[in-house]
């Protein structure tokens, strides 16, 4: 099968083996050209498969030199449909880690379900006897309760009032309008159910009855804020409220973790085009006008780059890190400056709908997609994509 891009709403439904790979070593080679860091050498990550999850896995295994379990949820490939991107990732990164030396395991499940968790405890006491640092990054749409079996999904919405606002379909790089219908309160519940932070302590509960936390242990969930383009659909919206929770349970697991010296700590990261932020309403726009502010003021970063700096510059320094007034570290520190989001919202106003050139002439569409595309496998320098691959290559 000669594997292609197929996108729709913004969705990618192919993925590239050899195009995955190749994305996998490029993350590997440029954490290896940085500074090391000497730090947390047995860690879980949960969302190791894509975006900031598996970009985390990268710093900690080839630049710390860490052990790793990686949880994911994704899909194998069949006869005539390829594996997900997050698949070929997650099988990718094994082999590079175990080219190595660095020990590796994959877990892949629903990372909500008390048989995954049971299934990492065992990998856990089995080959590391303890974990020092644990990085919670799942961004999933449906949660099955593992108490009650009853299923709950996330949705994108407003509160209280429909949203309407500009977005980019960034394969044609035609700028639309998108609306959100409000969410109802159910939909709320269940949207902080998916996306908060229950499941976050739950897992941390379970490693502390286990008893396979030791002194100095640290866990890290990311959050997101945004600028007020996004604030009614991101912040103040459904998410938002997911967030919010996600914040306040770090709260609750540091007195959990209080005993054994832990902490728990929220990282609001920078917006990035990923699986998980490529289908949220109005957000692409924004990333497109973001990235070629960024760019030009050579303060863009991918998700390796920020996990990077956090890890070096933030997380493992031998100091305190630094917290905003509420206790979060903020990776979206460059994005948030006042000039950057200046001339973003400046952008944001002249950018027509419909206007094709205006917004290849504004925002980086074409950066953004490239990136996208990246995350799929696709677009990868050296690989050949007229290749005839079995999907289920690996
Ligand atoms: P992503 O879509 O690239 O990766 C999500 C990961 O979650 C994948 O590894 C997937 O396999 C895993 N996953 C989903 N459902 C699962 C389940 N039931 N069990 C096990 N694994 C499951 O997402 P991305 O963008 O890296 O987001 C990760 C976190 O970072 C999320 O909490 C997100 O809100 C946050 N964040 C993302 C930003 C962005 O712009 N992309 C900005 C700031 C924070």
């Amino acid at each position: 099968m000669i594997i292609k891009p197929r996108i729709w709403n913004n969705i990618c439904m192919t993925a590239h083996p050899l195009g995955c790979a190749a994305q996998v070593r490029s993350q590997i080679d440029y954490v290896k050209t940085k500074e090391r860091i000497d730090r947390s050498k047995k860690t879980v990550i949960i969302g190791a498969s894509n975006g900031y999850g598996l970009a985390a896995r990268i710093v900690s295994t080839f630049n710390c030199g860490s052990a790793t379990i990686g949880v994911a949820y994704e899909s194998a490939g069949k006869d005539k449909r390829t594996a997900t991107a997050g698949w070929y990732n997650t099988e990718s990164f094994i082999t590079e880690a175990q080219k190595e030396g660095y020990p590796a395991w994959n877990v892949n499940g629903d990372a909500f379900s008390e048989a995954v968790k049971t299934q990492v405890v065992s990998l856990i006491k089995e080959n590391l006897g303890h974990v020092d640092f644990f990085v919670y990054s799942i961004a999933a749409p449906r949660r099955i309760d593992p108490i009650t079996g009853e299923i709950y999904s996330s949705v994108i919405k407003p509160i209280g009032e429909k949203f309407t606002a500009k977005t980019v379909d960034f394969l044609t790089g035609k700028v639309g309008s998108v609306t959100a219908e409000p969410a109802t309160e159910k939909e709320i519940e269940q949207t902080i159910k998916v996306m908060g932070g229950e499941d976050w302590m739950l897992w941390i509960k379970r490693l502390l009855q286990e008893n396979l936390i030791k002194d100095e242990f640290l866990t890290i969930a990311f959050s997101y804020i945004g600028p007020e383009s996004t604030k009614a659909i991101y912040r103040d919206g459904t998410i938002g409220r997911a967030k919010l929770d996600l914040e306040s349970k770090a709260k609750e697991i540091n007195r959990l973790i209080a005993s054994v010296n832990g902490r728990a700590i929220i990282s609001v990261n920078k917006a990035l085009v990923t699986r998980a932020s490529a289908v949220i309403p109005a957000v692409p726009l924004y990333i497109a006008l973001l990235y070629k502010v960024m760019k030009k003021k050579h303060l863009h970063e991918g998700c390796i780059q920020q996990m990077y700096r956090l890890y070096h510059d933030v997380l493992f320094t031998g100091k305190d890190p630094k917290m905003d007034s509420k206790g979060r570290i903020r990776m979206d520190d460059w994005e948030m400056r006042k000039d950057v989001q200046q001339t973003v919202s400046e952008l944001m106003e002249i950018v027509e709908t419909q206007n094709l050139d205006n917004i290849e002439a504004l925002g980086d569409t074409k950066g953004m997609l490239e990136e996208y595309l990246r995350h799929h496998g696709f677009g990868m320098p050296g690989v050949d994509y007229s290749r005839d691959l079995a999907p289920n290559i690996f």
